[in-house]
């Protein structure tokens, strides 16, 4: 989902709640996601069918139903209570999803089980992406994958605010 953030800096889950009110599928729908970035990250998953997979930052949840529909055994968190809601209308029951932040230790118990991750453009919101990655080792199964996609910075890098002689009185 690529949103242009207000102020050069990219949107928080807690603006997330805020898109997901006004409609996240609607968001999601952008032509930068639907016809680029999500078909990219698609052909990087392979044959999911009985793969137990993570779908990190999973929003209203297109990537988590479209693992279901082809067989995976998927379990999804977002950060956004409202986003981690509208994955759950998305998946109905065919999928564990919960809300949990990236950069803390993950609320799941079990190491090394997940096949396959899939983190689509979500680790730019998150600083300390050494725990981020240390999370992912530690439920990760071993010859398992993570596939992950981010912003250009050019997307949502911060600008400098452009200063005129008289903002400068
Ligand atoms: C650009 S959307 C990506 C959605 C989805 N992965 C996709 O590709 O359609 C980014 C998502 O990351 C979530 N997010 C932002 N910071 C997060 C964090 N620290 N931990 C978990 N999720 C986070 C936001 O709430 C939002 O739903």
């Amino acid at each position: 989902m690529t949103v242009p953030s207000t102020d050069g800096g990219g949107p928080d889950a807690r603006q997330y709640d805020a898109i997901g009110a006004r409609s996240a599928a609607a968001v999601a729908a952008s032509a930068s996601n639907a016809e680029y970035e999500r078909p990219a990250t698609i052909a990087l998953l392979g044959d999911v069918a009985g793969r137990h997979v993570l779908d990190v930052g999973c929003a209203p949840g297109l990537l988590s139903a479209w693992l279901v529909e082809r067989g995976a055994i998927v379990t999804a968190f977002d950060a956004s209570v409202v986003m981690a809601e509208q994955a759950k209308q998305a998946v109905a029951d065919r999928a564990r999803v919960f809300v949990a932040e990236l950069g803390a230790p993950l609320p799941l118990a079990a190491d090394r089980h997940f096949d396959l991750m899939v983190a689509s453009l979500v680790l730019h919101y998150v600083e300390d992406r050494v725990s981020v990655f240390g999370e992912f080792r530690r439920v990760l199964a071993p010859g398992g994958a993570v596939v992950f996609s981010t912003h250009h910075p050019a997307w949502t890098g911060r600008t400098p605010r452009r200063t005129t002689s008289r903002s400068r009185r």
